[in-house]
């Protein structure tokens, strides 16, 4: 062990130095760290620890729970409870948001709301591949009980965001606004360890990450940026792309994060009903800090997905993201079908300029 490293705590100590407020934020991510240790120990047991297959239950979503769902949603819930620091939370496994009372003595101590997807991939955890947790952190009001629209708050106003991933190694991968940083799990000494400092996802990729399986309700835009990667060199790109879908948003957004590429979850016509597959709050907005934070981008197809304002908890929006590139092309894409522009995209004048221009 070389005693130099750089734990979690110490690097969060050395982030947040602005006061209280950012102690106390620090102070919360240690604590969805150990969570997170809790969820790691029980995942890597797998089989041996009786955790894999469903139960009878539904969540909201109307989606059979895994024994890991809940077991890993009870984990965050204890955690956030008795921290003492959050004043509420909202989890992808329970229909309504939980609101936590002071408890006697405590002082001005929960000044945060956590909303988090306590196992993402859910599908892949009876096949033994990489699952995760997303959490989002928001401000709580100030002096008052909190209210569920209290939750509503647009992504760009997130304090922290991230997401663990079991695979191989377990990694938490966060974001408080200064970055994205990757810390590794030691599990023999039970500390997170920075790994990845500032996280840069390269602007350029040949990438795609998309269930294909859908191809037939996606809209023009999204179809004809897959079939253009898909015609490889002989095609309008001039080059060939490779093509990789896990099922585990975390697992698809971390591959990205480590060495590029373009996540699609887009708007379908499978289901009316759903604008789209994955949760805004809990999975779309933390991805898209964090995401953005590494110098990539995070659309609908239309708009910034951390300018959206949110009008439910378990809302569903399309989800694009990336290296830079490519997902700037995909937002060209769809503003030239929506203009019935779609042939002036094809000058060469055209393909030089962006919608998301610093
Ligand atoms: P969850 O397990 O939390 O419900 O999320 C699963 C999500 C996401 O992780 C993944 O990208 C997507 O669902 C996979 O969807 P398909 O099964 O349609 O490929
Ligand atoms: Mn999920
Ligand atoms: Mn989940």
């Amino acid at each position: 062990m070389h005693l130099g490293r750089t734990t979690l705590s110490k690097f969060l100590i050395q982030q947040l130095r602005g006061g209280d407020d950012e102690r106390d934020l620090a102070a919360l991510l240690v604590d969805i760290a150990a969570a997170v240790k809790a969820i790691s120990s029980m995942t890597s047991k797998g089989a041996l620890a009786g955790v894999l297959g469903s139960l009878e239950s539904t969540n909201v979503q109307g989606e059979t729970q895994k024994k890991l769902d809940v077991l890993s949603d009870q984990a965050f819930i204890n955690t956030f409870q008795l921290g003492g620091l959050t004043a509420g939370l909202v989890s992808e496994e329970n229909d309504q948001p939980m609101v936590f009372e002071p408890s006697p003595g405590e002082v001005n101590g929960r000044r945060y709301l956590a909303v988090f997807d306590p196992l993402d991939g859910s599908s892949n955890i009876d096949v033994n591949v990489s699952v995760g947790s997303i959490f989002s952190i928001i401000r709580a009001p100030k002096g008052r009980r909190v209210k569920p629209e209290d939750f509503l708050q647009s992504g760009a106003r997130q304090l922290a965001a991230g997401y663990a991933i079991y695979g191989p190694s377990t990694m938490l991968v966060l974001s408080v606004g200064q970055g994205t940083h990757g810390f590794t799990l030691d599990r023999e000494v039970g500390n997170f360890i920075l790994t990845h400092r500032d996280i840069q996802i390269p602007t350029q990729t040949s990438e795609f990450a998309i269930n294909t399986s859908n191809a037939r309700f996606w809209e023009p835009p999204v179809q004809r940026y897959v079939q253009e990667c898909q015609a490889g060199k002989t095609g309008p790109r001039e080059r060939d792309f490779n093509m990789r879908w896990i099922a585990s948003m975390v697992a698809d957004v971390h591959r990205i994060l480590m060495r590029g590429g373009v996540f699609m979850y887009p708007r379908d016509t499978k289901d009316p009903s759903k604008p789209g597959r994955l949760r805004l709050m809990y999975e779309a907005n933390p991805m898209a800090m964090v995401v953005e934070q590494a110098g990539g981008l995070a659309i609908t197809g239309r708009e910034r997905i951390l300018d959206i304002a949110p009008e439910a908890i378990h809302q569903r929006v399309p989800v694009i993201l990336g290296s830079k590139e490519e997902v700037d092309r995909i937002a060209r894409y769809h503003q030239a079908f929506d203009t019935g522009t779609d042939e002036q995209y094809r000058s060469p004048l055209f393909k030089d300029r962006s919608l998301f221009q610093e």
